[in-house]
């Protein structure tokens, strides 16, 4: 058996000799430096003081060295771990620190925060105005029809006695679709629905029609080309202005609230005869003197425009197929927008078209 190899030089073992075992010791310090995270820590523990590590193997060459080269080697490689080991204790420890103040700034709870940050929006007035209508109508026994927003020129303007030469049948009130020829328009009011009821089903017809109009007018604070309108049509026997005006006030009631008043004024549509205008009594200031002279919502007129009606002209029955010596009719059209404004004095029609959830809120979430 050979003795121990007493002729060995450790300086030959290359994993020991000591710049060997510094640059080591160097490269395992810079990458327990580096490292950023405590599973970046682990892979650089893994690669520098673990099982297979070059300073591990490194030690493991020490028996191999004749005994007295043994204790300044094991001392040099010892030393060299027992200063990474270190190494690794410390920057565990900052980024165990690092890693727990993360984790209570991202685990925060404000508890001044608003409970609920999600804003739940709301229905726009219009919508349930005209829903609130529609309820009004139907309590009575009407029923609401609906009409298409595009629409034959001759439902609009021909079989409601608005003949071709008449003037709101310019380009520059009502929007023709292409080509201009096949008669379609976007409907200027509601009251073709009007004619589409009448040529659908044999009288009684009641029926009220909410929806969307169309006129080419600019968005200013008083005008916009998309507005809405409430339509109105009674055809049965014996039905009077009486009638009308009755149901006119059970309407402007459910709507404004009691006490309030409606007068009629002499006008003209093509599709009634006789044709009014009817005004709503001011229910900020009720007409009453001196206050009249200052009230925002009439302009100190005691009185508010509201829409128009009258008795359907016989001309429009017979062009629907109603025969006039048989029924008769009343109708009425009022703007949703205006009621909406005067209502709730809404000042600027463009707050109603912008779609800002400021302006609908106020209102509530009536369903
Ligand atoms: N269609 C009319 C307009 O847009 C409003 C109107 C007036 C409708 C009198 C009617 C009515 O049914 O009888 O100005």
């Amino acid at each position: 058996m050979s003795g121990p190899n007493s002729n060995y030089d450790p300086v030959e073992v290359a994993p020991l000799h000591p710049e060997e075992v510094a640059a080591m010791r160097a490269d395992a310090i810079a990458a327990i430096e580096a490292a950023a995270t405590l599973d970046e820590l682990k892979a650089v523990r893994l690669a520098h003081a673990g099982d297979r590590s070059p300073m591990s193997l490194a030690n493991r060459e020490i028996g191999a060295l004749p005994p007295q080269a043994r204790k300044e080697a094991g001392m040099r490689i010892g030393q060299a771990r027992g200063a990474v080991s270190q190494a690794l204790g410390r920057r565990a420890a900052v980024l165990e620190a690092e890693a727990e103040q993360r984790m209570l700034a991202e685990e925060t709870v404000d508890v001044t925060l608003p409970y609920d940050r999600d804003p739940r929006g709301a229905r726009h007035p219009l919508t349930t105005l005209q829903e609130r209508i529609g309820d009004v109508f139907v309590a009575m026994g009407w029923e609401v029809a609906e009409g298409p927003e595009v629409e034959a020129e001759w439902l609009n303007f021909d079989a409601l006695n608005m003949g071709e030469d008449h003037p709101a049948r310019s380009l520059q009130d009502t929007f023709f679709l292409e080509p201009q020829d096949a008669g379609i328009v976007l409907r200027t009011h509601t009251s073709p629905v009007q004619a589409r009821t009448m040529l659908s089903r044999p009288p009684p017809v009641y029926v009220v029609c909410p929806g969307r109009t169309y006129r080419t007018d600019e968005l200013d604070a008083t005008h916009t080309p998309v507005f809405h309108q409430v339509e109105g049509l009674a055809v049965d026997k014996g039905l009077t202005m009486a009638h009308l005006k009755g149901t006119l006030d059970a309407f402007a009631t459910a709507i404004f609230g009691a006490g309030v008043t409606t007068r009629f004024r002499p006008s003209y549509f093509p599709f009634t005869e006789p044709s009014a205008e009817v005004d709503l009594g001011c229910f900020v200031c009720r007409g009453r003197e001196p206050a009249v002279t200052s009230c925002r919502t009439c302009k100190g007129e005691g009185w508010i425009e509201w829409g128009g009606c009258g008795v359907v002209n016989p001309r429009v029955l017979v062009a629907c197929g109603v025969d006039p010596a048989t029924y008769s009719g009343f109708a009425f059209g009022m703007g949703i927008d205006r009621t909406l404004m005067f209502r709730h004095g809404v000042e600027d029609m463009r707050d109603m078209v912008e779609g800002d959830v400021r302006f609908t809120l106020p209102f509530g979430m009536e369903l």
